[in-house]
């Protein structure tokens, strides 16, 4: 019952924005929009994703993922986006675990978005990837009106889910061109991603970081050690604010993490286009 109603609470905050509306114009977003017009509606997406997760609860990553990545863009077609995201395979998680998960930050969503009519390919090339350089990953954070801080803090996000293969397969075996590895990984690492990624594998998915699915502030400590799986995480080692960033969330077991994203997050969900 308890945990029904952590689930529940991780949906209202994750979804409510995702599920029924989508990301086009920010205008007039606000706490409780919808309590006059449909009062009823918060509810209702809570327990139907509350329903959906506590049986899958693997999906819960995605859909943060969801609420980040995908919308870093207009978002056309939400229910598509749903859709992709949700096929995507899961592990199945014991209680403990999920238990470990829901110990994570909550942030409150503000409502009102109207539906994107709008959809404009050459916008998505502003999207970071995961070979970014920190460069790339600050202008594009800054092309939201995100700060340096932003991006080290919602880089936290990489903690919990998973990534194909395919997205450091460059990384691992090819990375100028000449069959070579990333120096910048560290080398049991390189050896432990390589034994479960082997090249043009495009079924295997591996994990975020050691304990991708519990979201807690293990992914500074891997960044530091040079653990991070893409190099858009290994990036922050690149800076001396994120780095800075970095290790002080590691050292200190992640004293301000949880505040800091959900500040950052506040401000993510606020963004207007
Ligand atoms: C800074 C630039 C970022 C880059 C380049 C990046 C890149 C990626 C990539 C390549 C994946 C693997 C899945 C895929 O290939 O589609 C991934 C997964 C994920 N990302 Fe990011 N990401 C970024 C920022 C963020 C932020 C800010 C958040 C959340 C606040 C986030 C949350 C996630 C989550 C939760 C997953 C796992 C999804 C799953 O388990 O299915 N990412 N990211
Ligand atoms: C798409 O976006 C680019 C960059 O913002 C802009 O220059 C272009 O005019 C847009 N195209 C359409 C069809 O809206
Ligand atoms: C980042 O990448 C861009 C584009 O490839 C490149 O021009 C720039 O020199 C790189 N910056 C750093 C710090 O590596
Ligand atoms: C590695 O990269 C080079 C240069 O981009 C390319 O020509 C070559 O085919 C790649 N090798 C593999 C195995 O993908």
């Amino acid at each position: 019952m308890a945990i029904k109603k952590h689930i529940s609470h991780l949906l209202l905050q994750l979804l409510l924005v995702a599920l029924i509306l989508s990301f086009a114009n920010g205008k007039g977003l606000k706490l409780g929009f919808y309590k006059k017009t449909c009062p009823r509606v918060e509810a209702i997406v809570k327990t139907t994703t509350a329903s959906y997760i506590s049986r899958a609860p693997s999906l819960a990553a995605p859909l943060l993922r969801m609420h980040f990545h995908d919308c870093f863009v207009r978002v056309i077609d939400i229910l598509a986006l749903v859709a992709r995201d949700a096929i995507q395979q899961g592990v199945v998680w014991s209680p403990d675990r999920l238990l470990a998960w829901i110990k994570r930050p909550a942030w409150p969503v503000s409502l009102g978005r109207r539906d994107g009519r709008v959809s404009n390919v050459s916008e998505s090339l502003t999207l970071p990837s995961p070979a970014s350089n920190i460069t790339q990953l600050k202008s594009a954070f800054a092309s939201r009106g995100l700060s340096v801080k932003d991006l080290v803090v919602l880089s936290g996000g990489h903690t919990v889910g998973t990534s194909p293969c395919s997205s450091i397969a460059t990384r691992l075996y090819n990375f100028t061109g000449k069959g070579d590895t990333d120096p910048s990984l560290e080398s049991n690492y390189v050896t432990q991603l390589k034994s479960k990624c082997k090249p043009n594998d495009k079924t295997t998915v591996i994990g975020m970081d050691g304990s991708f699915r519990s979201f807690d502030d293990d992914y500074y400590t891997f960044v530091l050690k040079k653990r991070g799986l893409f190099q858009s995480d290994s990036a922050l080692l690149n800076d001396k604010k994120t780095s800075a960033y970095v290790k002080r969330q590691a050292q200190s077991h992640g004293s301000k993490f949880f505040n800091d994203f959900k500040d950052s997050m506040v401000k993510w969900v606020k963004l207007e286009f």
